[in-house]
């Protein structure tokens, strides 16, 4: 069902595309802006959509992020083409990290974004394997 006063975004999000780091994130905080969404809510989804774009950028083959609001919520969904992640449990723990030197140079990779996603959201899931893609839904309450 498609509700009345619901905006979607869609971001096409490119491997490796530094870049255009952090352009759907920071669109995203413009959008919400705009709409006069609290700050304490920006903030959380900020970050969140931040880590999130970089991790598509950074190790999958890229994807597509969403932003979807309605009067309840703020939700994000970013759907990857792969490699998907092995061990879920591995990854959403602190310091856990597979980035290359090569990215721990630009910065990155301090294990520290799936964590703070799952922190800044009011509700988290991931699914992956390493046959399928990554998708990651958080969102973030209005009300
Ligand atoms: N979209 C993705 N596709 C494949 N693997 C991913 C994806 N997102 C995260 N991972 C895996 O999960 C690990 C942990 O991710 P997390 O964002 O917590 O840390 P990081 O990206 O390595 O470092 P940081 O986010 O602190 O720069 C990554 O190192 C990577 O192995
Ligand atoms: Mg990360």
């Amino acid at each position: 069902m498609k509700r009345v006063g619901t905006i979607q975004i869609k971001y096409m999000i490119a491997k490796n595309d530094f870049s255009k780091a952090g352009a759907a994130a920071s669109n995203i905080k413009k959008t919400l802006r705009k709409l006069g969404i609290s700050t304490d809510v920006i903030k959380r989804v900020a970050v969140a959509a931040y880590e999130t774009e970089m991790n598509v950028i950074i190790h999958s083959h890229g994807g597509i992020m969403y932003l979807n609001i309605d009067v309840e919520k703020v939700t994000i969904i970013a759907e990857d083409k792969g490699p998907g992640i092995e061990d879920i449990e591995m990854a959403m723990k602190e310091g856990y990290s597979t980035a290359t030197s090569q990215i721990r140079e630009l910065g990155f990779g301090a294990g520290m974004g799936l964590p703070n996603i799952k922190r800044c959201a009011d509700n988290f899931e991931i699914k992956s394997s390493l046959e399928n893609s990554t998708i990651i839904k958080m969102s973030f309450n209005l009300k």
